[in-house]
């Protein structure tokens, strides 16, 4: 994230509840910790970081130049029914870009994304792109009501399109509009093939200019991302998101081997102006990585997790050569290499094996006679090799050979 010019921050672990109710209505309150503080005030933990930044952004960063690159690594709590990759408390490693929401911008973010992803060591990871204003647009045209959207937006995002069929035809939709509506939610292409083929979901948008435009707009986004050469991408625009701020484009990210809870990541365009008043309608662009789940995936795939983290390992050989290992470890600390020393006046062999059992590639002995001689010796743990040096050449030789 920091190489594509984002600056960390931290938000609190709760925050007052109307962040949340505001744009979603009390309903949310069922997904949500919320409780009364000491002072009565009705308070919640967080259960995703997009709210509270941007509340952090509209009370602190509003006078900032835009474009704004934010991005956070936090955990978020949600009263959801515990299962395999979804818990009550998870950790969102996310961004949000405040104000430079151009459709350069949107698929510079999705890049972002996928290049984190790439970064953790996953494979096989596919993101899905799609834009909420292509069905959205089209459904105001054709009147839905607010109840039959949210009702419809769940089975979307289920991918329960039976469900979907049978409710639009009792609703009284034509023939021609379930039809248009069933063909634009299962349309999913490669996006080499959306690109090569623009005018293949034209005709099913016709009687909304905004549906075109919305379909322009990711055009231009899919074409952004091919010439960053973005990998993993695909244009599905059945993506409904759960969340309630989603205005434009929108994104998911899955790991087929995660089964249910496959879904690693997810993002999109979104305004929250009217949660803070604000007279300038500043909308944003983020996405969260569900950290749980990609060290799950990565589980699944055997990537080697434990890494060491120690690099030397000190013995001291007798309490007069303490002080001489205590030096040597200053310097060594101070230069960046992991140091940890025995603590309990061991003997050497179980030392060693002790620094071997931690992972370290080196240990370092001093005993008397290397005392007088101002020496240490410094064994390599991998390959058993020991040289006798001045303790003055210690680190240079270390830094050699790591
Ligand atoms: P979200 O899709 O609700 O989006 O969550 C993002 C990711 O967090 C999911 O894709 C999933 O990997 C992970 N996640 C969600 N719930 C759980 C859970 N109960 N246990 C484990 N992992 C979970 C958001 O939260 C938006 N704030 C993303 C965003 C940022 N949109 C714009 N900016």
């Amino acid at each position: 994230m920091r190489s594509y010019g984002y600056s960390e921050i931290a938000t609190p672990t709760f925050e007052s509840l109307e962040l949340f109710t505001k744009k979603s209505g009390q309903d949310i309150t069922k997904q949500l910790y919320n409780f009364q503080d000491k002072g009565e005030r009705e308070i919640c933990l967080r259960p995703e970081l997009t709210a509270p930044v941007m509340r952090f952004y509209f009370n602190e960063l509003r006078s900032r130049p835009k474009h704004l690159k934010i991005f956070y690594y936090g955990n978020c709590f949600r009263y959801e029914r515990p299962q395999d990759g979804r818990y009550r408390e998870f950790f969102q490693f996310g961004v949000e870009l405040v104000g430079g929401s151009t459709t350069l911008g949107n698929a510079e973010l999705i890049d972002c994304a996928s290049s984190c992803l790439c970064a953790s060591g996953l494979n096989g990871f596919k993101i899905r792109v799609g834009h909420l204003g292509v069905l959205r647009n089209l459904l105001n045209v054709y009147g839905i009501t607010e109840e039959q959207r949210k009702y419809i937006m769940p089975l979307i995002d289920k991918g329960e399109y039976v469900g979907l069929e049978d409710y639009l035809v009792e609703q009284g939709y034509s023939e021609d509009q379930v039809m248009k509506i069933l063909n634009i939610v299962q349309y999913k292409v490669e996006l080499q093939d959306f690109l090569d083929l623009p005018d293949a979901v034209k005709p099913l948008l016709k009687e909304s200019e905004d549906s075109l435009a919305a379909l322009e707009e990711l055009f231009q986004i899919a074409k952004y991302m091919d010439d960053m050469g973005t990998t993993n991408i695909s244009i599905d625009l059945g993506i409904a998101r759960g969340l309630d701020y989603y205005i434009g484009m929108v994104f998911e990210a899955d790991l087929d081997e995660l089964g249910a809870e496959k879904q690693i990541c997810g993002g999109g365009h979104y305004s929250l102006s009217e949660v803070f008043d604000s007279p300038d309608d500043v909308t944003a662009t983020g996405f969260a990585i569900g950290f749980d789940r990609v060290m799950l995936g990565l589980q699944r795939q055997n990537y080697e997790l434990e890494k060491p983290d120690l690099d030397v390992f000190i013995v001291p050989m007798g309490d007069e050569t303490l002080k001489t290992c205590l030096g040597l470890i200053r310097e060594l600390r101070d230069n960046g290499l992991r140091t940890d020393m025995d603590q309990g006046g061991r003997a050497l062999g179980k030392n060693l094996k002790y620094a071997q059992a931690r992972g370290s590639k080196f240990a370092v002995f001093i005993g008397s006679d290397e005392l007088t001689k101002g020496t240490a010796q410094l064994k390599n743990l991998d390959t058993r090799e020991q040289v006798e040096l001045p303790i003055a050449e210690i680190l240079g030789k270390i830094r050699q050979q790591l």
